[in-house]
């Protein structure tokens, strides 16, 4: 691997990141979705999107489910591979920050380490991670695709909450509530923090 790794050179691009920012006419950056299964990640940020969308922004939104469809299918849930998995979509998210547009993830991310991995890629203004709180009985509750059940009845092993662990982020820049809150709460005061960090107008 490093003797490879040693054959290869970095290619400068001639278009920059400023100049494909511009062209886009808004900075761009990460949003970093994270929280229980159910908790409303994919939901929210969907809505997150749409309204940024409607304002004329050059959007992106990578979802948990439908990435493991294509490019991490070979990837399950252990510890070893969600590593693998949000370490593959720190990277994307980083090459939508370098095209110049507002990349959404919505990925449970677990572990604190791997989320602070993929901050680590891109610059310190250009990552905002926004944690989907919402307790355990209430997704599980809801339980929208029956993985609870599954988890439960030891159908599903490594169920994040139930046979897996869920590290709570320690400070993200935004916390929605979704057991407390209304939805169009949640995407207002998402959007009210990027109006207010200028990333939006
Ligand atoms: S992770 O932990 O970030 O690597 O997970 P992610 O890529 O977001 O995938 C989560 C979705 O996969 C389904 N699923 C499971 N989730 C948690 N634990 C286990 N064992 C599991 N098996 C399948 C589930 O539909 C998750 O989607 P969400 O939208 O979070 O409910």
């Amino acid at each position: 691997m490093s003797a490879y790794n040693a054959n290869i050179v970095w290619h400068p691009a001639a278009i920059t990141k400023q100049a494909r920012r511009q062209l886009c006419g808004h900075k761009s950056t990460v949003l970093w979705f994270t929280g229980l299964s159910g908790s409303g990640k994919s939901t929210i940020a969907n809505a997150v999107e749409e309204r940024l969308y409607k304002e004329g922004l050059h959007t992106y939104l990578l979802d948990g489910d439908n990435i493991r469809y294509g490019i991490n299918r070979d990837l399950g849930f252990s510890e070893r591979e969600r590593k693998e998995n949000i370490r593959r979509i720190g990277e994307i998210a980083k090459l939508f920050v370098d095209a110049g547009m507002i990349v959404l993830t919505a990925f449970i991310s677990p572990y604190c380490a791997d989320r602070e991995l993929a901050r680590s890629l891109v610059e310190e203004d250009e990552f905002i991670e926004i944690y989907v709180k919402c307790s355990l009985d209430e997704c599980e509750k809801r339980d929208p695709k029956g993985l609870y059940k599954k988890a439960r009845a030891n159908q599903i092993s490594e169920f994040t909450g139930i046979s897996a662990p869920y590290e709570e982020p320690l400070s993200p820049e935004i916390v929605v509530e979704t057991d407390k809150q209304f939805m169009n709460e949640s995407v207002e005061q998402i959007v009210c923090y990027l109006i207010e960090k200028g990333i939006i107008r």
